[in-house]
């Protein structure tokens, strides 16, 4: 929203349509977009809100921006709120009429866009249909601006702010929701509120913006607007403070701008405040104001405006042609970065500073639960063995739906640690608030800073691995998998007997990304093998030990972006089953390290070569024997047993890099997938 910049309206899509493209990993099925219309037609039209929507993605809807003969693009507009949404389809086919913004009537007098999914709305629509109210959608969202003008058509008050209309619909919603409202009767204002999935207001003013902190106004009065609540829990010891936010109404140029993370916004402002369940932002004549809904004892009666630290060069792709390449490329940083400030080669401490007043707390505890998602689960998997070694604990590893389905006991002397990239994945979450309804220490392992998990949870970890805009996930993992590494040796750094061993890691750790810049060297390599088996239809890949997760891992990719059919193999259970798949005919890859499992790895080598199986080894540099036993080998420098998962996931990235775009596929926007997977 832009209160007193003029923008042209060519401004105001341009803004837009970056803001999609940049969060269209999350989902990229179709698009829409919200405007005011052409003030210079006729007085009818006046204010009437255009909505123009487009199956495909953002390009195409920006396509169909242009077409639009009856707006005139060069018209400067001093305030202007427009809002845009790119989706990913989970009730009703993506198509232009499924896409968002939603409108409550064919006038566009509300338009509503919604990240989340509304449990109870068969109910509401068919409250909604017996008063009269027409769908034209198969969408969830499409009851939200049906029930505000619902609630706008029978209110009982002329004088009705937009915001009060708002809080009453989301009194009425289930589900989790971040919404942007606009409407047709409150022009030049925004209203935007979230329960259970993410929303941050970026702010950008030529002022300085001289105020950390946004007061927020409990009980803004669902029906007593403007009069104090004496039950209300509005502080006196916390004033309200005069911010430069608030005074931008006073006539000061101001820019906001609502989205679900930062990468929509960061090439326009970094001062951002990251909303809060069931917070009700409104700006009106350029002032921000925030409200709660439910305001409970001992909240925080303010919200913090945060200066980002994330560059706009992060997000872009620079000489790559995708970001999932980009973010192979990028390992040897983004390692760094992980361990950047937290290990002292010098004394062989460990500190992670999100975890030190907790880590007495965590010694104490009955055991570990990692919980994660898709490849963030696979970092779990990954670091299990070492994690046992280290913390001397049970460690379990769980995924989040399946943690949930099974009503998992869980204890008060339990450490649950949430491992999740994005900070928002909606099973993760939904295990968190469970282990915390039991009294259970939660621990957060994201990449993103002011994510939900992040903020949920009592401590964590940030993994530092710079925004990862690629759907299928890769320096994230690495990270990941560094980050939980640390974790044990911040553990045992009391313990005499595991010294040598935490040594021998933590120098390891030291040449890491030194090693990650040697293996991404195979990378022709690992193109001419893609070369041979880009028109196969399925890939094995199998390993044990530490090596394991790489094989779930890197099978996952090659699911993800190759759409061929992989399955990541635990080498121990070859003869129980996976046995038969094996001919001459069948490509398989099995990593096969210089580790305590190498014997066994050996047998299962002989195994499928005896059924002639022609086996691609990953192996240890200048293994004779493997290169004498494969049909081709990956040759890996050799590193500390439980980094070496670290090393021999990436060739498993670029293959399935490679298998991808020698199919034709779109790398970072694969079919059916989003990056961030807020639904349940
Ligand atoms: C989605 C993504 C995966 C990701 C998983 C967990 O399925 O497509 O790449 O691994 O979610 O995401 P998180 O952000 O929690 O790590």
């Amino acid at each position: 929203l832009n209160y007193c910049v003029p923008r042209t309206r060519k401004e105001i899509f341009e803004t837009l349509v970056k803001g999609l493209r940049r969060l269209e990993y999350r989902g990229y099925d179709s698009a829409g977009i919200a405007v005011d219309g052409n003030k210079k037609t006729t007085t009818e039209d006046n204010g009437k809100i255009v909505l123009i929507k487009k199956k495909g993605k953002v390009k195409a809807l920006d396509e169909e921006l242009y077409k639009k003969d009856c707006m005139d693009l060069e018209v400067e507009l001093d305030t202007h709120f427009g809002i845009a949404h790119t989706r990913w389809a989970t009730h009703g086919e993506p198509s232009a009429l499924n896409s968002h913004p939603q409108r409550s009537d064919k006038n566009n007098e509300f338009v509503v866009i919604h990240n989340g999914i509304i449990t109870n709305y068969k109910e509401l629509k068919k409250y909604l249909i017996s008063k009269g109210y027409e769908f034209e959608s198969e969408t969830d969202t499409e009851v939200i601006p049906k029930l505000i003008k619902y609630v706008y058509d029978n209110r009982e008050r002329d004088d009705l702010s937009f915001s009060t209309l708002v809080e009453r619909v989301i009194q009425q919603l289930e589900g989790a929701f971040a919404l942007v409202f606009k409407s047709h009767y409150f022009p030049g204002e925004a209203v935007a509120t979230r329960r259970g999935s993410p929303l941050l207001i970026g702010v950008r003013s030529k002022y300085e913006l001289s105020a950390e902190h946004i007061p927020i106004q409990y009980n803004s009065g669902l029906f007593k607007e403007g009069v104090q609540d004496k039950n209300s829990h509005n502080r006196p010891d916390k004033p309200d403070k005069s911010t430069a936010v608030n005074s931008a109404g006073d006539g000061k140029a101001v820019e906001y701008y609502f989205a679900s993370d930062a990468s929509a916004i960061i090439e326009h402002t970094n001062k951002v405040i990251y909303l809060e369940d069931d917070d009700i932002a409104a700006v009106v004549g350029g002032k921000l104001s925030l409200h709660r809904l439910n305001s409970l004892a001992g909240e925080d009666s303010v919200r913090a405006i945060q200066t980002l630290q994330m560059e706009l060069q992060e997000i872009m792709k620079g000489n790559f042609d995708a970001f999932m390449q980009k973010e192979i490329f990028e390992q040897p940083e983004s390692v760094f970065n992980t361990m950047r400030g937290r290990i002292c080669f010098h004394t062989n401490k460990v500190i992670l500073g999100g975890l030190k007043d907790h880590l007495k707390e965590i010694k104490r505890c009955r055991r570990l639960i990692m919980i994660g998602c898709g490849t963030s689960f696979h970092a779990a998997v990954a670091t299990r063995q070492i994690l046992e070694e280290l913390t001397e604990l049970p460690v379990m590893v769980e995924l989040a739906s399946d943690f949930l389905d099974r009503n998992t006991p869980v204890f008060r002397d339990d450490v649950c640690f949430y491992i999740s990239q994005s900070g928002e994945t909606a099973d993760t979450l939904m295990a968190l608030r469970y282990c915390k309804d039991r009294g259970a220490l939660t621990v957060g392992v994201t990449n993103t800073v002011g994510s939900s998990i992040s903020r949920d949870t009592d401590c964590g970890v940030h993994i530092n691995a710079g925004p990862e805009i690629g759907v299928a996930s890769t320096k994230a993992y690495t990270s990941q998998f560094v980050a939980l590494i640390m974790f044990g040796l911040m553990m045992s750094e009391d313990r005499i007997s595991l010294q040598p061993r935490r040594l021998e890691i933590i120098n390891g750790l030291k040449i890491l990304p030194d090693m990650i810049r040697n293996v991404l060297t195979l990378d022709n390599k690992i193109k001419s093998i893609a070369d041979e088996l880009y028109q196969q239809k399925s890939l094995l890949v199998m390993g044990r030990g530490f090596n394991y997760a790489t094989c779930l891992e890197g099978a996952l990719k090659i699911k993800e972006i190759t759409y061929m059919h992989s399955e990541g193999i635990l080498a121990g259970e070859l003869k129980h089953g996976p046995l038969a798949l094996i001919d001459k005919h069948m490509p398989v890859i099995m990593i096969i390290m210089k580790d305590a499992c190498y014997t066994k790895c050996q047998n299962a080598l002989q195994q499928v070569t005896a059924r002639s199986g022609r086996p691609i080894i990953l192996c240890c540099q200048d293994d004779q024997e493997m290169s004498e036993n494969a049909y081709k080998t990956i040759e890996l420098p050799h590193t500390v047993d439980c980094l070496q998962g670290i090393l021999s996931v990436i060739p498993l990235q670029l293959l399935s890099f490679h298998l991808a775009v020698l199919r034709g596929y779109d790398v970072d926007c694969p079919r059916n997938l989003a990056k961030s997977v807020t639904v349940e």
